[in-house]
């Protein structure tokens, strides 16, 4: 079976906690990295030590799985090889030969560019520049770094082998629909499609290998970067939203700091960028981007993030029956309104902390 996670807003969905819960509910045999690169930044707990990764797999949770990095992302070898010292995955992490390397030129072209820093917001990390040397076919490969030599794979061929054996591969991407060059907010977008088709460009599958298609969103929007939010809380729409006036009053009163409602809100969520340390922005729960998203990845399977977040009483819980009735009427109204199960519901940042209602 092979089931991709996939962000469906603007990246920061929680796709890494998903993961690395169903990384060690279901002991994959394969947990595959796709998406743009090391400018994204995902968080993960392991026995209760929180990681911030931005190349290794957050699947490595499971410590019997294998983790392959796919030919479509973008490799850092310095933050590259550092993950794995942290991760300690050396001797069943692996990337593959054809991945494009990140080169310091990258990385200055992307912070010292004023267009891209400025206008886009970027995260400074040399993906666009990296990713347009590919195209250009300038771009150095993985195979031609020495220091990469252990860990090179020919990620496809070891991904064919295992579905033709029976088993399991999770691929996890990283960004979200709303960034994607192509179906996201041009020109304020990463520079790859983030969709589960690309992920499975990405690792080297065809289309007709993918089973499952997750679709995570958080239970409202958050965004890092420039470009537009529809759904953005402003201190003039927000007495419309009891939720959001609640969570302002509660951030006064903690004297956090901010310009306006909007950052106070962010503060008291801790809506920090993993890579940037950037507030993020924070909105509404957005339908119509949400539907969007589901139809143009296909999904199969919903899972909602942060549910905690916004309904404190669902902290840490994980049967259904313990959720509130007002959390319940709003996974039902996603559902309603996407055309698509919620089978996840996660209640906090641990793996543990989630509502698990597929049928395994
Ligand atoms: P990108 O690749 O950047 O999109 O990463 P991501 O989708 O993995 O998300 P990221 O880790 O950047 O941000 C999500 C944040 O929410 C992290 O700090 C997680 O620990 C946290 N988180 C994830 N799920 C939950 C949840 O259900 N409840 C709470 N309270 N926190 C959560
Ligand atoms: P780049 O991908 O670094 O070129 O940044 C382009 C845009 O995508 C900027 O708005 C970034 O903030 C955003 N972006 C890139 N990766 C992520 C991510 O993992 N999470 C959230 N936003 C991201
Ligand atoms: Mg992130």
């Amino acid at each position: 079976m092979v089931t991709i996670v996939v962000g469906g807003q603007f990246g920061d969905e929680g796709k890494g906690k998903i993961v690395s819960y169903i990384a060690q509910k279901d002991n994959p045999e394969i947990i595959a990295r796709a998406g743009v690169g090391p400018n994204a930044g995902h968080t993960v707990y392991k026995n209760g030590k929180k990681f911030g990764l931005r190349m290794i797999p957050c699947g490595f949770v499971n410590d019997d799985s294998k983790l392959l990095i796919g030919a479509g992302v973008l490799v850092d070898t310095e933050r590259f090889l550092e993950e794995v010292e942290i991760t300690g995955t050396k001797g069943r992490i692996f990337i593959d030969e054809r991945c494009t390397v990140i080169e310091q030129k990258h990385r200055d072209a992307d912070a010292g560019s004023s267009f891209l820093k400025n206008k886009i917001g970027t995260t400074g990390r040399g993906c666009g520049p990296a990713n347009a040397d590919r195209v250009n076919r300038t771009a150095k490969l993985a195979r031609d770094e020495p220091a990469l030599s252990a860990y090179i794979a020919d990620v496809p061929l070891e991904i064919d082998k295992t579905i033709k054996a029976g088993g399991d591969v999770i691929v996890e991407c990283s960004q979200g629909f709303g960034l994607s060059v192509y179906y996201g907010t041009y020109p304020y977008v990463t520079s790859k499609d983030t969709t589960a088709s690309m992920a499975a460009v990405d690792i080297g599958i065809g289309p007709t290998k993918v089973d499952d298609v997750i679709i995570i969103y958080k239970a409202y929007m958050t965004r890092v970067g420039e470009g537009p939010m529809q759904s953005l809380i402003t201190d003039e729409n927000i007495s419309k939203y009891p939720i959001w006036a609640g969570l302002l009053e509660k951030a006064e009163k903690q004297g956090l700091p901010g310009a306006n409602a909007n950052e106070k809100i962010a503060e008291l969520l801790g809506e920090k960028g993993t890579v940037t340390k950037r507030l993020r922005r924070v909105g509404n729960f957005d339908f119509e981007l949400a539907k969007r998203a589901a139809m143009i990845n296909g999904a199969t399977q919903i899972g909602v993030t942060c549910i905690d977040k916004i309904f404190p009483e669902c902290y840490r819980k994980q049967h259904l029956e313990d959720l509130p009735k007002k959390c319940m009427d709003f996974i039902r109204l996603i559902e309603k309104k996407v055309g698509v199960s919620v089978t996840l519901i996660s209640t906090g940042p641990e793996p543990e902390d989630i509502v698990d209602l597929r049928k395994v």
